[in-house]
């Protein structure tokens, strides 16, 4: 590893499989590592990826997490340079924004700004597009900022809706955009030459 590595915090709430694509994909590079694995649920499946990879993980709580400063502080320790939320649910508080400016990216299972907002996460955004009849769907890479699912727009994926496709079809399709596109563009992000 060189000592221009730079270090990625993956935040995350769940099973984590975009987690486990991104740190995959960054295995053995020189341009990025996974640093640090940061949820707020100690259930998540997400540390027992961190465990069997040998990431060091931060557990957060809600109520200090809500302030920010300690969470600043933990995440300063490890030298982070990009986070990448990766199905975390929490609103992040504006003095985290604050301290990685443009340095902050989330994926949404969703083309944003449709199916986007508070409540908008995981099953419920594939129901949603389902009920909706969308003849289309697909996912969003976008930088974060105080507002949920509002920031600017990195990258986006489409697929088709098929007449029979149903939620899970509708969220197996999005995964496989998400683990086919999420470390590509994070790499293109840190790469000298950038996006
Ligand atoms: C992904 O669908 C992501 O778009 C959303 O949460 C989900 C996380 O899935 N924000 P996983 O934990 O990476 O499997």
């Amino acid at each position: 590893m060189s000592p221009s590595t730079q270090n990625i915090a993956i935040f995350a709430s769940g099973r984590g499989s975009n987690a486990q694509k991104i740190i995959d994909h960054f295995k053995g590079s020189a341009l990025a590592r996974i640093a640090l694995i940061v949820t707020g649920n100690p259930k998540a499946g997400v540390l027992n990826i961190a465990e069997s990879e040998g990431i060091p993980t931060l557990i957060i709580d809600k109520t200090e997490f809500a302030t920010g400063e300690k969470t600043v502080d933990d995440l300063e320790q490890y030298q982070i340079d990009l986070i990448v939320l990766a199905g975390f649910l929490w609103k992040l508080p504006p003095v985290l924004v604050a301290a990685w400016p443009g340095k902050i990216i989330n994926i949404h299972p969703a083309l944003l700004p449709k199916f986007g907002g508070a409540g908008m996460y995981g099953k419920h955004v594939f129901r949603a597009v389902h009920e909706a009849g969308e003849r289309e769907s697909g996912i969003t890479i976008h930088y974060v900022d105080e507002l949920y699912d509002h920031g600017q727009i990195i990258f986006q994926s489409h697929f088709t809706i098929l007449p029979g496709d149903d939620p899970e079809t509708i969220a197996l399709k999005t995964h496989e955009l998400e683990h086919e596109h999420f470390p590509l563009i994070i790499e293109q992000l840190l790469s000298p030459s950038g996006l």
